[in-house]
């Protein structure tokens, strides 16, 4: 699994930067829309794991993991505090030609109904456009490609493997064990998010990283604080730290059960 993803990673890396250079030159914010509120500071990249990914939504029966993910995917790049700040500027599908093979690898759309890309769609309507107001996202395949940049940038997966948090249905975690695992790449900017199952066991689901305006990693400690304060939900909590945290294996066959 880490060599296929490290291949991909690899291949995607020298493609995405090539077409970072060539690229680099026309950043469109429509003119018209100048006045759109561009006063956000900070983005989560929010990642998600496929093996809990379906406790985490209301209808279990809609989900579906391709059999070829393995690994930790991307759910969106959200300016915190901005979202739908624009139906004007459409997306097409030829937008994100260039970008596919990478695209559909890390960021898939794990609804059944939902094709991948009225997934990307949703999420540059929601969140793509009120990051574009910056040169590095100025547009959809910019906002997209910067997407996968950091998803690359932040390759965690290796990271936990080594440290031996391995996906398991028996085995539990400390937060410490995790945090102490993702520290030398993500310091603290990061929230790990868990969903509660029927068991009462606390199901890792999510990572949200913090990311700057200037798409560096790491934002303001207090934009950071209060995210984490705002980040219980219907669909999971921060990961209590007294808890252990279950890292549930992917179950293609029966993705709403992974341990059941
Ligand atoms: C940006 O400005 C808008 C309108 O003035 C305001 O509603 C919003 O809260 C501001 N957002 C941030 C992150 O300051
Ligand atoms: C954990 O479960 C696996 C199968 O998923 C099994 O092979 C292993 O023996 C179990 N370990 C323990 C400690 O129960
Ligand atoms: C990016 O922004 C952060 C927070 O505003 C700042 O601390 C950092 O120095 C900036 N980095 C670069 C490379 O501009
Ligand atoms: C999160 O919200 C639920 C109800 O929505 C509540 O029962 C729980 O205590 C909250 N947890 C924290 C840590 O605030
Ligand atoms: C963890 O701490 C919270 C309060 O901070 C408490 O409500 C909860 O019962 C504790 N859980 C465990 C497993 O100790």
């Amino acid at each position: 699994m880490q060599s296929r993803m490290m291949s991909l990673i690899w291949a995607g890396c020298v493609s995405i930067l090539i077409g970072w250079v060539l690229t680099q030159d026309q950043p469109h914010w429509p003119t018209a829309e100048t006045s759109l509120p561009c006063n956000w500071t900070c983005m989560l990249l929010t990642l998600q794991w496929p093996g809990s990914f379906c406790l985490g939504i209301d209808n279990k029966n809609i989900c579906r993991i391709p059999q070829n993910i393995d690994y930790w995917t991307i759910h969106g790049l959200w300016p915190l505090h901005a979202r739908n700040c624009c139906r004007c500027w459409p997306i097409f599908h030829s937008h994100l030609q260039e970008l596919e093979p990478e695209i559909s690898q890390l960021w898939p759309s794990l609804i059944k109904s939902r094709s991948y890309f009225a997934f990307w769609k949703d999420e540059w309507f929601k969140h793509g456009t009120c990051a574009a107001c910056v040169e590095n996202m100025g547009s959809a395949p910019h906002y997209f490609r910067t997407a996968l940049k950091l998803r690359m940038l932040f390759e965690f997966d290796s990271l936990l493997a080594i440290a031996g948090i391995k996906p398991s249905c028996n085995v539990s975690y400390k937060y410490d064990e995790v945090h102490d695992a993702l520290g030398p790449l993500l310091g603290d900017n990061y929230v790990l998010q868990c969903i509660t199952d029927v068991k009462e066991r606390e199901a890792w689901v999510q990572l949200k990283i913090f990311v700057s305006k200037n798409v560096t990693l790491g934002c303001k400690k207090e934009e950071m604080m209060q995210t984490f304060k705002s980040s219980n939900t219907t669909t999971g909590h921060p990961c209590p730290k007294n808890a252990t945290i279950f890292y549930f294996p992917i179950n293609y066959e029966h993705p709403k059960e992974p341990c059941s």
